[in-house]
């Protein structure tokens, strides 16, 4: 297994250039299957799940060249209609081609993505919304085979407003007959960058954004060019990098909105963030401040994938946050590996934990639980004194470009030791 070395101590500074949201870009090379034509798409972050939806899209026939952060799809002969369940098991998130295969075919099928280290995570509202727009559904043996009996508008109202539930129906309601209306959606900004490409390839979509969203359906989309939208997350962890270790970080290109959740929270540690014209400033806290109560939500609330990242800040705080995860049931695995690296950390329930501030953090060998737990135990080692081995390292490759060269240009003293076996090839 590929592991980082890091030595920490060093301040994380200087100017950071990101790639595009890898939540965004997974939606919108879904939403290429519904084209008839050629997708270009820019901004493209060079991260192991852009490649797991690559490979999904070859696997039905599409051609995809992919070089320099440009991805050229053209769908215009899909050969396969069902998805190898392979591609689901690697990444959970790659059920949102199925709203997509729908809205583009008569039949798909694709197996049920089961449960991941970070909670059950069920697709029941996916399920239901697609059965709302005409699909029919059958499940069987964890696959799940969807026939276009129908596929006609109507209206949603989810009881939770779920990412991928959106995003699905969205992208089944783009070829739909008649209007489609989603209340209660998920806010969260890449599901307006999935709005913002589909409309350029001629879908009729208003709303996402906002907790309502109308898509009127419409019969040929055309070729497109889009580029995705800057990583809010990428981009606060590396701000937490910067506050941890007494660094100013200067990042290029910022979407305001996009960022004010994560910012507010670094205010009230004591970062001073200044917007500039295009990106931002941020200048770290002398003394980094506790915060009262830390409480995940749905977009415009604090992101449930920061939650890690502003856990490792805060284990070095003047005080005690308490931490509470709302949204996924299963998501304090870090906790365990940030103690090993000498964090005060108590869990309360299983989405309640306390973290009181300690002086310094040390050196350990630590295992990523899961991507942005990963990303947690990266940023308490860049702060500790010593020595840190981060193992299972994929698990931060799913979601982070090259983060260790990233991190070095920041300052940091971090190398990545390759796994023998895939340098040999095994
Ligand atoms: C997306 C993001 C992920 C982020 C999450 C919440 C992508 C590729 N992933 O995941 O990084 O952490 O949003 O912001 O964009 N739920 C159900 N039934 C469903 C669907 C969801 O009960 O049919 C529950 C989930 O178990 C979870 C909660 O709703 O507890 C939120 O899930 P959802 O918003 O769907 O997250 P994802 O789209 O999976």
């Amino acid at each position: 297994m590929s592991k980082y070395i890091i030595r920490g101590g060093n301040k994380i500074e200087g100017r950071l250039d990101i790639r595009g949201a890898k939540n965004a870009i997974l939606p919108i090379i879904a939403a290429t299957i519904l084209n008839e034509n050629k997708s270009t798409i820019h901004n493209v972050p060079d991260i192991s799940d852009v490649y797991v939806m690559i490979k999904i899209l070859e696997s039905i026939g599409c051609k995809v060249d992919y070089k320099y952060g440009t991805l050229v799809v053209d769908s215009s002969n899909i050969n396969s209609m069902e998805i190898d369940e392979e591609y689901v098991r690697k990444m959970r998130s790659s059920i949102i081609v199925m709203g997509a295969m729908i809205g583009r075919l008569d039949y798909t099928k694709i197996s049920y993505p089961g449960g991941c280290a970070i909670g059950s995570r069920p697709i029941d509202l996916h399920l239901k919304a697609l059965k709302q727009l005409g699909i029919r559904i059958e499940e069987e043996s964890g696959f799940i085979s969807c026939y276009k009996d129908k596929l006609v508008g109507n209206t949603i109202t989810f009881e939770f407003p779920s990412v991928g539930a959106t995003e699905n129906t969205i992208l089944a309601a783009v070829k739909a007959k008649g209007i489609t209306k989603i209340c209660n959606a998920a806010r969260e900004p890449e599901i307006e960058d999935l709005q913002n490409f589909l409309n350029k390839m001629g879908a009729k979509i208003k709303g996402a954004g906002t907790s309502y969203i109308e898509i009127e359906g419409v019969d040929k989309l055309h070729e497109v060019e889009h580029a995705v939208i800057p990583d809010r997350i990428a981009i606060g962890t590396y701000m937490v990098a910067s506050a941890m270790t007494g660094g100013k970080l200067e990042v290029d290109r910022v979407v305001v909105p996009h960022m004010e959740p994560i910012c507010d929270k670094l205010r009230d540690v004591g970062c001073e963030i200044e917007y500039t014209k295009e990106g931002l400033i941020l200048k770290s806290p002398k003394t980094i401040q506790a915060i009262d109560l830390v409480r995940t939500a749905p977009h415009p609330g604090f992101p449930t994938d920061m939650q890690a990242q502003l856990m490792a800040l805060m284990t070095l705080a003047n005080g005690t946050t308490v931490f509470y995860e709302t949204i996924f049931e299963n998501r304090f695995m870090h906790c365990a590996e940030l103690i090993r690296l000498g964090a005060n950390i108590k869990y309360i329930t299983d989405n309640i934990c306390m973290v009181k501030g300690v002086n310094s953090l040390h050196g350990a060998k630590v295992k990523s639980p899961d991507l942005r737990g990963g990303a947690s135990l990266v940023l308490a080692a860049l702060a500790t004194k010593g020595e840190t081995e981060v193992s299972n390292i994929y698990h931060v490759e799913r979601g982070y470009e090259n983060i260790e060269n990233v991190l070095r240009n920041l300052g940091a003293n971090i190398y990545k030791v390759e796994d023998i076996d895939k340098i040999k090839g095994y």
